[in-house]
């Protein structure tokens, strides 16, 4: 199949779950590891905890790899490193998201997370940065996704696949993180389509139909994961409150600087978390 004319994914006789076996076939390979046991993709003020959850194998730019594409965004870097944990087992971090708001359609969006599943991968873990609701949530807190609400009306599914998304965001791996963490917070994370930030109506209204934290990944990721089986935990990091709810603009400056500043003390939480799956 040629890549240069057509992205593999875009076209629409092709099977995203043969794609996403032959993305794995190609981690495989570049990276020398057959396996994966844990996959985790770091959202905006998350990226250092590749550093610190083990020992880094091999670390590939992730348009090596069948069905990637580029970043669409300065920050998010476009690589994805296979690390040998301190208990030997395998974690694949996907540095490389695919936004749903990039308009590549939805299986782009998800092809990393089936690419995880096809490398073996039993638990993905899925990380953003995102605005909170909750007022004494400050920018930098970490939280836990308890659940979500998706707004984009959209889904990685196709045809008729009825797929069950009660306990969505795994009990047991929540129950981890606040083993290790007990203030950890959890909230219900709304997607959105994005790229503009919500109106203050719009952050209104998830507040009134019971969400807390507003963003524009992980849900259609986490439907593709619970989908191939994986069991799912889901962390945002709030780079700042909602619009409306603080009452100065939105700014993606203000977002990366809240990451930048986090990053050291959330990435060294989550890879403690790692380290008790
Ligand atoms: N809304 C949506 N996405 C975001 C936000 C927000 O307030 N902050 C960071 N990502």
């Amino acid at each position: 199949m040629s890549t240069t004319l057509q992205h593999p994914l875009d076209d629409p006789r092709a099977d995203p779950f043969e794609v996403a076996a032959a993305a794995a076939a190609d981690i495989a390979e570049r990276t020398g590891v057959e396996r994966h046991d844990i996959a985790l993709t770091l959202g905006s003020g998350w990226a250092k905890a590749a550093d610190l959850i083990g020992e880094t194998v091999a670390n590939i730019p992730a348009t090596d790899v069948t069905g990637f594409s580029k970043p669409a965004l300065a920050g998010h870097v476009g690589s994805l490193r296979s690390i040998l944990l301190p208990s030997g087992k395998r974690a694949l971090v996907i540095g490389a998201r695919t936004h749903y708001y990039e308009g590549h359609g939805v299986r782009r969006v998800v092809h990393s997370v089936r690419t995880a599943a096809a490398t073996g991968a039993t638990i993905m873990i899925l990380t953003n940065g995102a605005g909170g609701i909750k007022p004494n949530w400050m920018p930098g807190t970490p939280v836990l996704i308890s659940d979500h609400l998706n707004l984009t009306a959209d889904s990685p599914l196709e045809g008729a696949t009825f797929v069950d998304l009660t306990d969505l965001y795994s009990a047991r791996l929540r129950g981890i993180a606040k083993s290790i963490e007990p203030g950890l917070d959890e909230g219900v994370y709304t997607q959105f389509r994005g790229p503009h930030y919500e109106t203050p109506a719009e952050v209104q209204m998830v507040k009134s139909i019971g969400g807390h934290i507003v963003g524009m990944s992980t849900a259609l990721e986490a439907i593709a994961a619970r989908q191939a089986g994986m069991e799912v935990l889901g962390m945002s990091l709030i780079t700042n409150l909602a619009a409306g709810i603080q009452t100065t603009p939105l700014s993606h400056a203000e977002v990366l600087e809240a990451g930048q500043v986090a990053e050291p003390v959330i990435s060294a939480l989550l890879a403690r978390i790692v380290g008790a799956l």
